[in-house]
């Protein structure tokens, strides 16, 4: 089987290759990326020399390019990852989400239909069915929750996941889409909440938090979300929609205390900051679906998980030491008005 990966120096695009060499060592994949700054080649350094790894540069937008690299391998499958991912930049700069996330997918599968691809998988997200009340924990994300986007970002992966539907049904073309909750875990860039306390609890600096921090996401081990697009490749229904999640909600400031407990720092680390705009109260998914259709469940728990991530954090200060030294400074000072 040879494999497309599309945003596989990323965060869950790289944990998914990796996943993939393991499980599937026959199978070839090659990577797109554009590198942008959430991209590092560093990450997938320890494969890159492997036989049946290619790594490409080249943006999703770039007809003439991914058209030309299909002319070369003949994919099978496609899974594609690549995508602005960061809500708050969403906010600040709307256009790239939209460049990205909706014509990167609808390039795609213009070249996935003309080359007969067997599978065009659309890594979505919960966040397309936008946010729930926090007084209604009987409340969850189903695969038939009409979607109701709120933020720039999750409203240009809703559009994606519309225009994949499209091409299923108009042209006929193999798709599935999977719509995971929050993921964490190794090479998770430093911007979002999980790394970005962790680091700077690690420098004894300030821990932002937005708003009042009772805003809940589900939190799911970055292992668990690849080994379920794995099951899904494999045998999932053409034209289904899969919620993935491992029922682990948690309050933000919980996570935050978490950590500070498990690096012993204090607690008087936190800080509260002006609120996100839009913010979403409370992501939860009802994984029955993919648990009943295709057996997936998750084997990593949240505590498990979490100190697993801190340890990687510790041990793997060169991975992202770069990232915060580098141009993500400057967003970080745009964003939290200090260094
Ligand atoms: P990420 O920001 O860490 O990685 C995105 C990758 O895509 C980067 O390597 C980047 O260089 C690449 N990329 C961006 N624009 C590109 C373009 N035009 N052409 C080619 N490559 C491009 O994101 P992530 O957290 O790994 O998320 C991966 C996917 O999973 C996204 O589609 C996201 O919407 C979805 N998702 C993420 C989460 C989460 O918790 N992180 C949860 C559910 C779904
Ligand atoms: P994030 O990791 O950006 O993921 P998403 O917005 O896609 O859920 O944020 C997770 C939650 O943490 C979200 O409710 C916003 C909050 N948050 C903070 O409180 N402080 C921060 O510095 C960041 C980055 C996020």
């Amino acid at each position: 089987m040879k494999i497309v990966v599309t945003g596989g120096a990323g965060f869950i695009g790289s944990n998914f290759i990796f996943y993939m060499r393991k499980n599937h060592p026959d199978d070839r994949i090659i990577c797109i990326d554009k590198l942008t700054y959430a991209g590092n080649l560093s990450t997938l350094e320890p494969i890159m020399d492997d036989q049946e790894f290619r790594f490409v540069k080249a943006d999703i937008c770039d007809r003439e390019v991914i058209h030309r690299l299909f002319e070369e391998e003949h994919p099978d499958m496609v899974v594609n990852f690549a995508a602005e991912s960061h809500v708050d930049r969403s906010i600040t700069d709307p256009g790239v989400f939209l460049q990205t996330n909706i014509m990167g997918t609808a390039v795609l599968l213009d070249i996935c239909r003309e080359f007969g691809i067997k599978r065009f998988h659309q890594v979505s997200t919960d966040e397309v069915y936008g946010d729930l009340p926090l007084d209604r924990p009987d409340l969850f994300f189903r695969e038939d929750t009409p979607i109701h986007a709120s933020s720039p970002y999750s409203s240009s992966k809703a559009s994606a996941d519309l225009l994949v539907m499209a091409y299923y049904r108009t042209y006929g073309t193999p798709v599935t889409i999977s719509r995971c909750s929050n993921n964490y875990g190794p090479y998770h860039f430093p911007e979002k909440l999980i790394p970005l306390m962790i680091i700077n609890a690690l420098h004894d600096k300030p821990l932002p938090v937005y708003g009042n921090g009772l805003n809940v996401r589900d939190w799911l081990y970055v292992e668990d979300h690849c080994k379920a697009i794995d099951l899904i490749l494999h045998r999932g229904q053409i034209g289904e929609i899969y919620n993935v999640g491992g029922h682990n909600e948690m309050r933000n400031i919980d996570i935050v205390r978490k950590i500070c407990r498990i690096l012993q720092k204090p607690e008087s680390l936190i800080t509260h900051v002006a609120d996100r705009k839009g913010h979403d109260m409370r992501y939860a998914i009802d994984p029955t679906k993919i648990q009943t259709e295709l057996g997936w469940y998750p084997e990593t728990s949240f505590d498990e998980g979490i100190l697993k991530t801190v340890q990687w954090y510790l041990d793997h200060q060169t991975w992202w030491e770069p990232i915060i030294n580098g141009e993500y400074q400057s967003y970080y000072r745009k964003m939290y008005g200090t260094d």
